[in-house]
């Protein structure tokens, strides 16, 4: 009597396309998605507890990655010297271990979202005290989360977009030796984890991701480990990198021998959305996912959060919005069927993907009547 039920429940995992399950079908890791904690979701002006949004965040079949957007960033976890704090971080690094996903973990050194402390005109650092406060930084922090990690973001956002490096406290001190200085540091701490450089607008040759391959080798010259170039993959729907021009960045890196992650991946759109910047949107996310695809040096991709009242668009780039999968009714955008195709195939299929899209968005605007 139970037969068809159990049937069913056999079947239901296939009833609606799954993104991490599709991704290790096309041969990546993971499909993957930050997630924010809830304090930090409440510090947002945003309730902190969504239902249908954790069980979307759980579905192993949906994400089989995650990241913390914010928690084990420096200005959380050592918000005063030597006072090290993990609650936020924790929180997702939970999730991560109760589903079973893999976690990248996310970032190390950055200039942005540092405690006030390291920036302080009153701290007058050295080159010798200001290493021993990333050596402490990275150390501790990277203990703390021994053996829960995939990967680490060791540097973030580096350089200017002409392939310079960008001034932050940690240049005018040290110079370029400040991200050998995390990089060997991390190998040190947990010679396992995968060390990556994560940057935005690498994600085509440019005289920036130049500057990105110059810091690869820069490392590898030095005999210093450094095993992945992360993408974050900030797109605007009208104005994406291509598929090729995307493929091309991939290989320069992994030329190098190491491997590309996108990483925060989202594809902002200006408000209020309409059928062609969905369709734009679409065909962005399908080309990045493709890319990865056919690349070889690609491993996975994460998306930057999934819900669009999470994303951190809307704060960042007033009057652009909606850059996420689900919308705010947790309906999902027409990019959501693009990614399966573009796992399916490498690329999507433009004829179908249309007709789709043209359903959805009717769907939608009955919806919403
Ligand atoms: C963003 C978070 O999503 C926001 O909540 C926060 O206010 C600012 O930082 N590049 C990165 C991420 O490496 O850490 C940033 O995340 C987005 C840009």
């Amino acid at each position: 009597m139970y037969g068809p039920l159990i049937l069913l429940a056999a079947l239901l995992p296939f009833t609606s396309a799954q993104l991490d399950a599709y991704a290790k079908k096309a041969g990546l890791k993971y499909f993957g998605a930050a997630t924010d904690s809830p304090g930090q979701r409440e510090r947002a002006g945003l309730e902190a507890s969504y239902e249908q949004y954790d069980a979307i965040l759980r579905d192993g079949n949906e994400f089989g990655s995650t990241t913390p957007t914010n928690g084990q960033k420096w200005l959380f976890t050592e918000p005063e010297q030597g006072v090290f704090n993990f609650t936020e971080g924790d929180i997702v690094t939970s999730i991560a271990q109760e589903q079973g996903l893999i976690q990248r973990c996310h970032a190390l050194v950055w200039h942005s979202q540092l405690a006030p402390w390291v920036e302080a005109a009153s701290a007058d650092w050295t080159p010798e005290t200001l290493s021993a406060v990333i050596v402490a930084h990275v150390t501790n922090v990277m203990e703390h989360y021994r053996g829960r990690c995939y990967a680490w973001d060791v540097v973030n956002e580096a350089l200017d977009e002409d392939g310079g490096y960008c001034d932050s406290i940690f240049y005018r001190v040290l110079g370029a030796d400040f991200i050998k200085l995390a990089f060997r540091t991390a190998a040190v701490v947990e010679p396992g984890v995968k060390l990556y450089y994560n940057y935005y607008n690498i994600e085509k040759p440019s005289p920036k991701s130049d500057g990105v391959l110059r810091i690869v080798r820069m490392l590898q010259e030095d005999g210093i480990k450094i095993d992945g170039v992360g993408f974050q993959g900030h797109f605007v729907a009208s104005r994406p990198p291509t598929l090729d021009e995307q493929i091309a960045a991939i290989d320069a890196y992994g030329a190098l021998g190491v491997e590309v992650a996108y990483t925060e991946l989202d594809v902002r759109q200006t408000t209020p959305v309409n059928e062609t910047s969905l369709e734009w949107q679409a065909n962005a996310y399908a080309d990045a996912v493709g890319a990865c695809v056919q690349a070889k040096a690609c491993i996975g991709v994460t998306i930057w959060d999934f819900y669009d009242p999470f994303s951190w668009v809307p704060y960042t780039f007033p009057g652009e919005d909606a850059a996420l999968l689900w919308f705010e009714d947790f309906a999902k955008h027409p990019a959501y069927d693009a990614i399966i195709d573009a796992l399916k195939n490498g690329t999507a299929s433009p004829c179908k993907r249309k007709k789709r899209r043209r359903a959805q968005m009717a769907a939608r605007r009955a919806k919403l009547q």
